[in-house]
């Protein structure tokens, strides 16, 4: 698993906050990184004390980390819907939810689970919260389109890297098999109109900008954690 900023108190604190919610008979979506893999433990331990949920995972990662944890998976063309996701962020906006994901480049199965799920609460350690949105978005691309798309979104302001992987030779490859661009655009006026924007491109599978996708955030500290509704 990749390591980015914030404790692993405040990111423990977040993430079983969130799970806290979990009850027998729910549809629960599974997010990835080191915050939303406190939610599974928590959930796993839950499910060892009696609780009867299914878990939908977002990424190998996560369905790794619930197999290790006994929670019992389906696809999600198994499922009716999901009740509940619950995700970790690299950048939040709390005033509105919208955040960007995609650290770990599982950020498009993140966002079709969260567009399916009742509630989408995100799990964040403090460091991740920003008063603005001005951390780079990961774009999903098909292989063939790496090189068209870091010049398309060069039009609107966008400089694209392509994510190179630490332990193997070339890029990252994702779930998917696909390619990630890391595209910084400085302070984002407008994160609905760049999301439109990003999601017109072709060989784009998805982007990791969720505008106001959240119902929930928690926010862990080494102190506590602040939960707010939307
Ligand atoms: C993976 C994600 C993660 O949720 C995001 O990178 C946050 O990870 P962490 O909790 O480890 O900081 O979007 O694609």
């Amino acid at each position: 698993m990749k390591s980015t900023g914030g404790t692993e108190t405040a990111k423990r604190k977040a993430g079983e906050n969130a799970a806290e919610a979990v009850s027998s008979g729910m549809v629960v979506g599974l997010g990835t990184g080191s915050t939303a893999a406190h939610a599974i433990r928590a959930l796993g331990r839950a499910v060892d004390d009696g609780v009867d949920i299914v878990g939908i995972p977002t990424s190998f990662g996560s369905r790794e980390l619930a197999i290790e944890c006994g929670i019992p998976l389906r696809g999600l063309d198994e499922v009716d819907g999901i009740d509940l996701a619950i995700d970790g962020a690299d950048q939040l906006l709390v005033e509105t939810g919208s955040c960007i994901k995609g650290g770990g480049a599982a950020h498009s199965r993140e966002k079709l689970i969260a567009s399916v799920a009742e509630e989408l609460h995100l799990v964040v350690d403090e460091t991740k919260t920003a008063a603005r949105l001005d951390h780079p978005i990961p774009l999903e691309v098909l292989p063939d389109a790496h090189t068209a798309v870091s010049d398309a979104v060069e039009t609107f302001g966008g400089e694209a890297t392509l994510r190179r992987a630490t332990n193997k030779d070339g890029p990252v490859v994702t779930d998917n098999g696909n390619l990630v661009c890391d595209v910084a655009f400085g302070a984002i006026e407008n994160p609905a109109e760049l999301a439109t924007e990003l999601s017109s491109l072709p060989g784009v599978v998805e982007h990791g900008l969720f505008v106001a996708m959240a119902t929930a955030v928690s926010v862990g500290s080494e102190v506590g954690v602040e939960t707010t509704r939307y």
